[in-house]
């Protein structure tokens, strides 16, 4: 997959023989706009994967220095290299300083500057397979339809990605999946992109298989046609769990109602799975027939949640006889709000953006923060234990194998 590359110069004109020549390269994707000092921090805060960033010393160094160390200092992910005419020594050391780690002068000398980028390449696939701790994978199920899972599923996911962490949403409802339009994202790729390249899938390959949200999420895609999702194995959806854990810190699956053999594997590698349920009889007599299931497929209760979606204070069933129904606590109750869970679905919003100040909105940053200290909380590494498997990881750093 191509790294991305953005450029930032007070002057228009420096840099543009090198984004002439990088938009030859096949590795690389350079942004066409060249960002100014000023708007440079801004556009860069909002990308989340790996970025290189060329800054240009040429005008006002000073300030190109300032701007470059407040990057490196608070941005992760960006890799910068800084250039200049002025090839000094002092000058390359400053750069070095500031937390270059190629410099490239001016005039460009074109042998040197595309292995110079590349190095950097190289080296960040690298380090994301180093110091790969894998991600958190939450399932959100219910196997009853329309009682808000894919709400819980990308408001939990969004509101992740807001704390910082890196997270991914992989919508598994694949004839009809409704991830993207929950989030009004238009994707380019899907799974199915992303099923074929799995055998050389590097971070870079598979972050461009991702449609990304303004928060930072990605989400993996759903076919764009229902009819090619029958082509999809489980093996792949296996397969493609153990590849988003290696890059993401968590990983959020939308699940649809049957739980299937893609499903099964969803809830089986899942360190937390949300089940969500409204109160009603026909509601709660589903959900007591899915966890006597989860009992006999072996899912661990211990991983299980149980979140109560529309939640109103009625006489006839409250929190105490859910539980005592199911046999379960009640993780979290989020309370009944069509006119804002609507609203937020049909502007491709998240709750929290149609109306932080809901009930709704509140309950669900509550919510956010309950799912992160339950995941850390536990003592053990995962919940369930832990399911060892070697897989891409262990093709990366083979004596992984061994352990
Ligand atoms: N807390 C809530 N209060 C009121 N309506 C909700 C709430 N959560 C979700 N909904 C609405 O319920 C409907 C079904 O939600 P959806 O997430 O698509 O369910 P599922 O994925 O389980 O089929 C949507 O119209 C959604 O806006
Ligand atoms: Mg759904």
């Amino acid at each position: 997959m191509k790294l991305p590359i953005v450029l930032v110069s007070q002057d228009n004109l420096a840099l543009l023989s090198l984004r002439q020549q990088l938009e030859k390269e096949n590795s690389f994707a350079v942004e066409s706009k060249v960002r100014s000092f000023e708007e440079a921090f801004e556009f860069l805060r909002l990308k989340t994967g790996p970025t290189l960033v060329v800054v240009d010393l040429s005008r006002d160094s000073e300030k190109a220095f300032r701007v470059a160390q407040e990057i490196k200092l608070k941005l992760s992910g960006v890799h910068l290299v800084m250039s200049s005419p002025n090839n000094e020594p002092g000058t390359i050391l400053r750069a070095m300083r500031a937390g270059a780690e190629e410099f490239l002068t001016q005039p460009f000398n074109w042998p040197e500057v595309v292995p110079a980028l590349e190095r950097i390449r190289t080296k960040i696939s690298l380090q994301s397979a180093r110091t790969l701790e894998l991600g958190r994978i939450i399932t959100v199920f219910s196997n009853k339809g329309g009682v808000g899972v894919t709400t819980v599923a990308t408001n939990l996911a969004v509101a992740l990605a807001t704390t910082k962490k890196s997270v991914c949403m992989m919508d598994l409802v694949l004839q009809f999946g409704s991830v993207t339009t929950f989030l009004n994202l238009e994707p380019y790729y899907t799974i199915l992109d992303l099923i074929q390249n799995l055998k050389r899938i590097d971070p870079l390959l598979l972050d461009g298989s991702l449609v990304k949200h303004a928060s930072g999420l990605r989400v993996l895609a759903e076919p764009f046609y229902a009819e090619d999702a029958r082509t999809i194995e489980p093996k792949d959806i296996d397969q493609i769990l153990i590849t988003l854990r290696q890059s993401f810190d968590f990983v959020v699956v939308d699940t649809r109602k049957e739980v299937d053999r893609i499903v099964s594997i969803a809830l089986d590698s899942a360190d937390l799975i949300l089940f969500v349920t409204e109160m009603d009889v026909p509601s709660l007599r589903s959900a007591t027939k899915a966890l006597e299931l989860f009992e006999r497929m072996g899912v661990q209760q211990k991983k299980i949640r149980l979140v109560l979606n529309r939640h109103i204070k009625s006489k006839l069933i409250n929190l105490e006889s859910v539980e005592k129904t199911l046999g379960v606590k009640v993780f979290w109750a989020l309370p009944n709000d069509y006119p804002t869970a609507i609203a937020a679905l049909n502007q491709g919003l998240t709750i929290h953006e149609t109306d932080p100040k809901s009930e709704l909105a509140k309950s669900y940053r509550g919510m956010a923060t309950a799912v992160l200290e339950t995941i850390t909380v536990s003592s053990d590494r995962r919940l369930d234990g832990g399911r060892k498997k070697s897989g891409i990881l262990s093709r990366w750093i083979p004596m992984l194998k061994t352990k």
